[in-house]
């Protein structure tokens, strides 16, 4: 098996084997503790006994990606089609599925496999030829998006899918957005050609009018609906024609040059459509941009593909194509000491390992209350029983134990380099928070905080039982809380006592902690909201102190009348509003000077 599926979320891994169509299959990797190797001391090293640095050939093969959507364009069809062609699994485990009772692949949580939705991001690892692709499954939840971004913020790439029926729906244009800030690279699948698909010209049109992307046809479908055949393959000029294979099988293809017209005409069997398609290859040369690999790169053009992920048709040459033209690992922004400082980038061919948080995960194994950190490595080389520093802290760590899971059975990785997401035991779920950085080399490493989103949902969690264990429903808040699934906040003057005053982009993230305070923590739960939707950070950037005074002033003078007071957990202002009227009026009031932001990054020197 060549294969790596590495589930973000969970323990259980689905491998498949010869005889078996899906089994259940996980990698989560464990890293800890071995003697340091190296200097202890590393100032004191006169010589360098071993550099950290990546091959160049392991950076290289490396492509990793989100795919962003909306709810049911089918992403989980096409993550398994994906595995599928990368081997890691030899028969799709079809969303049908689903409806059976045994799951997809990608989806893994309790509460995903009962709703049919994605929550949690999900990375699967797979071989495809000479590369490794590290498959990142995005929630489509827009109550996730946060969730959603701190994957892309790991990703390289996105690919963004469209359901062909439907063209650009909601969630799409909001994870497009999200995309578009970390500037990715985006290929376009646009899916569900074999149902009665909006014209591709018209999908073509949505992209460039509403996203200001420039779109490079690389595939174009042939027909559409029952007449769906096949796709044209801009690149090679050759028309690929699909036969449907048993479920879950990969279908079989007919490739033929398009100079080879009368071949075109009898496999096509379709005079309509091949006219169709005449017309339209001389317009995609005539109308449509070559493909700009610089553009490309930084996110002003997108790759189009079209296709059908069930009936597995379009998606080979999409993904050889995003192996050929997918960015490779990049340089990841360092945060500047003053804000007037030059930013840096560190490269992957540093000399020094480099990686940092962007994902935590409680209770992967229900059986054992573990806490998973997620690390995307940045620079340079992992191995296992390497000396490390956590970097918000300073303490140095060894990282021994670098375990692999299938299923059951545990496999030890070795060595892993940029691109790569490696999972760390957090202890108790206290060591790591998202955001964190960890170094080998002796100069300290901080990376540009992952941005969030702004809560619209507020509420109090409390137990619902007289009697709950207090010390159950604190670990259950702490740990859910440091996997960034909600905010806390609390209201300015409240004791430590409190209970917590969450805070979500989303109703559903409610639920999730709702649901997994009892599922994880044996504590019935309820979150008592309250009636305000829209969140504040003031001043932000001043010291708790003089961001509270502003704020005090402000309210002195009247001017914040049915304004609920918290502070967020260091201890800033955070101001929550029921209309957008009062936020705009005081956004506008230059003299209060408040300094109204949606989200805050956490402090320079945050603890
Ligand atoms: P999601 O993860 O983006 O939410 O989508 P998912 O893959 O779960 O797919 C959503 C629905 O769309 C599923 O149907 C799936 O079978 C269907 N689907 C995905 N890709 C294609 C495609 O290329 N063509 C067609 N015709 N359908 C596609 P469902 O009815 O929800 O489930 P099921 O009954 O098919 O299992």
């Amino acid at each position: 098996m060549n294969v790596n599926q590495f589930n973000v979320q969970s323990l259980e891994v689905w491998l498949s084997t010869d005889s078996m169509m899906l089994t259940k299959f996980a990698i989560a990797l464990l890293v800890s503790a071995q003697a340091l190797r190296l200097a202890q001391k590393p100032s004191r090293c006169s010589t360098r006994l071993q550099s950290n640095a990546a091959p160049a050939e392991e950076i290289e093969r490396r492509r990793n990606l989100a795919i962003i959507s909306h709810p049911d364009a089918g992403k989980t069809t096409l993550t398994e089609k994906l595995l599928l062609y990368g081997d890691a699994i030899q028969q799709a485990g079809m969303v049908k599925a689903r409806a059976n009772g045994r799951s997809s692949t990608s989806d893994f949580l309790k509460m995903e496999r009962e709703r049919g939705i994605s929550i949690s991001s999900t990375c699967l690892t797979f071989e495809y030829g000479a590369s490794r692709v590290n498959l990142m499954d995005t929630p489509g939840h827009a109550d996730f998006s946060e969730d959603t971004y701190r994957t892309l913020s790991a990703a390289d790439n996105a690919v963004m899918l469209v359901d062909g029926g439907k063209g650009l729906e909601p969630q799409t244009r909001k994870l497009f957005g999200v995309a578009q800030r970390s500037r990715l690279p985006v290929f376009t699948f646009v899916n569900k050609l074999d149902r009665p698909a909006m014209s591709p010209w018209e999908v073509l049109d949505e992209i460039a009018a509403e996203f200001g992307l420039e779109t490079a046809v690389r595939t174009w479908p042939i027909g559409d609906g029952e007449r769906f055949r096949g796709v044209l393959d801009v690149e090679s000029d050759q028309v690929w024609i699909y036969e449907r294979g048993a479920r879950g099988d990969k279908a079989s293809v007919t490739k033929i040059d398009y100079a080879d017209e009368a071949a075109v005409a009898a496999a096509v069997g379709d005079e309509e459509l091949v006219a169709q398609l005449a017309e339209d290859r001389e317009m995609i040369a005539e109308l449509t941009p070559a493909l700009d690999d610089e553009l490309l790169k930084t996110g002003a053009m997108t790759a189009v593909y079209f296709g059908s992920a069930m009936s597995d048709a379009g998606v080979e040459p999409f993904l050889d194509e995003f192996i050929s033209l997918g960015s490779r690992p990049a340089p990841r922004t360092l945060r500047a000491r003053k804000a007037e400082d030059e930013r840096r980038q560190l490269a992957p061919t540093g000399d020094e390992f480099a990686g940092y948080v962007f994902k935590m995960q409680a209770n992967l194994d229900p059986k054992h209350r573990d806490c998973m950190a997620y690390v995307r490595i940045v620079s340079g080389k992992f191995t296992k029983g390497m000396k490390v520093t956590h970097a918000r802290t300073g303490r140095p760590l060894t990282l021994a134990t670098a375990a692999m899971l299938f299923g059951s059975g545990k496999d030890t990785i070795q060595d892993a380099f940029p691109g790569d997401i490696i999972g760390l035991n957090n202890p108790a779920g206290g060591l790591f928070q998202i955001g964190d950085a960890l170094h080998s080399g002796a100069a300290a490493v901080a990376f540009e905080p992952i941005p969030s989103f702004s809560p619209e949902c507020f509420g109090y969690l409390r137990p619902s039982e007289v009697g709950a264990s207090k010390k159950s429903f604190q670990k259950g808040v702490d740990q859910l809380l440091a996997e960034g699934a909600v905010q806390r906040l609390k209201q300015r003057g409240s004791g430590d006592g409190e209970d917590p005053l969450l805070a979500a982009v989303g109703e559903l993230q409610f639920e999730v902690v709702v649901d997994r305070m009892q599922g994880e923590y044996g504590v019935a739960c309820a979150i008592e909201r309250v009636s305000y939707t829209i969140a504040r950070w003031a001043q932000p950037e001043l010291s708790p102190e003089d961001a509270w005074a502003v704020v005090d002033r402000a309210r002195g003078e009247g001017a914040l009348t049915g304004v609920f007071f918290a502070e967020d957990v260091f201890q800033r202002p955070v101001l929550l509003f029921r209309n957008q009227f009062t936020v705009d009026r005081l956004e506008n009031d230059a003299d209060l000077d408040l300094g109204l932001k949606p989200w805050a990054l956490p402090p320079a020197n945050a603890p």
